[in-house]
């Protein structure tokens, strides 16, 4: 696919580029300095099969503590020496007050963020000990992410924002193509592939930033706040799409959200609050009444 070409015929070359960039910095922070091709074998997929000690939990925050310095130069510690294991499978609901860290701790999941102490591992991995350009690699293969702005390039169709994670990846295969229009099949947005964002609403385009989120086939999905910009009915209709595609698809998921109608699909909740995570054992039973 040369997505450059059609860029170009639609006369938009420096905003796609802006925004590319733009894109390419929030989602994956330091991809741009990194060499793609030189990816080592041994952290191409993050599935350590060979280790079976925590065969599995999927995810681990072994004291793992965010600081940042303030302008007074006083500590302000979001996370607070925390610990969790999170199970393969598993749907994370992570709820708290707006400011209690919920997105710190994505983008550390995430390793677009680096811990100030302590360790976290995915699939045996541990990403705290990685290189910034090793990180961004295992989080390229590991890890799909879903946004409250949905973050599609608005000079691209929904095909080439879908196919993007995996264009960055390599070249697009037959078979990648082929799978891509079956998810797109998947979201009611079959017959959508050649509109550009601005021409779906808002519940559309946060369908296919989900499809984009799982497209490589990630093991590990993170959503911040991905009903933040959506009217309550749309909202329900993204999370149960949501719910769906990561139950079929077998794959974790960490939701940070303020929503509590989003609950129901939680396998556990937790919250964040002065540092540390707590779990809420009967908060969806309490929800659900
Ligand atoms: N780069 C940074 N430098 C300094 N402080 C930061 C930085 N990033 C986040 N913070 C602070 O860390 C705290 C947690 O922020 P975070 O964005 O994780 O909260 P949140 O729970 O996602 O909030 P919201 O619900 O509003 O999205 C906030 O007090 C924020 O100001
Ligand atoms: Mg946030």
């Amino acid at each position: 696919m040369d997505y450059f070409s059609e860029v170009n015929y639609r006369g938009k070359t420096p905003a796609f580029v802006f925004l590319f960039l733009n894109y390419i910095s929030h989602v994956f922070v330091s991809n741009i300095r990194c060499n793609w091709s030189s990816m080592p074998e041994s952290i191409s997929t993050g599935k350590n099969h060979n280790d079976q000690s925590n065969s599995n939990i999927i995810i681990k925050l072994s004291d793992v503590s965010k600081i940042y310095l303030e302008e007074n130069k006083s500590e302000h510690k979001v996370l607070n020496r925390v610990d969790i294991e999170i199970n393969e499978g598993e749907i994370i609901i992570v709820l708290g007050r707006s400011g209690s860290g919920k997105s710190t701790l994505l983008n550390l999941l995430s390793g677009i963020d680096v811990p100030s102490s302590g360790h976290i591992y995915i699939n045996n991995n541990d990403i705290t000990s990685m290189s910034e350009k090793n990180r961004t690699l295992f989080r390229r293969n590991n890890i799909g992410f879903v946004f409250q702005f949905f973050n599609l390039i608005p000079t691209l169709t929904v095909e080439e924002n879908l196919l993007l994670p995996l264009e960055l990846k390599g070249k697009i295969s037959d078979k990648e193509q082929r799978i891509a229009m079956e998810i797109l099949h998947e979201i009611g947005l079959g017959d959508r592939a050649s509109s550009y964002p601005d021409q779906l609403s808002g519940g559309e385009q946060q369908r296919v930033a989900l499809a984009r989120a799982i497209i490589h086939d990630p093991s590990i999905i993170l959503a911040d706040e991905p009903t933040g910009n959506l009217d309550f009915e749309t909202g329900l209709l993204v999370i149960n799409l949501l719910d769906r595609i990561i139950r079929k698809k077998k794959k974790t998921m960490i939701m940070a959200t303020h929503s509590k109608e989003v609950i129901g699909m939680a396998d556990r909740i937790l919250t964040l609050k002065d540092g540390k995570i707590i779990e809420l054992k009967h908060e969806k039973e309490k929800i659900l009444k």
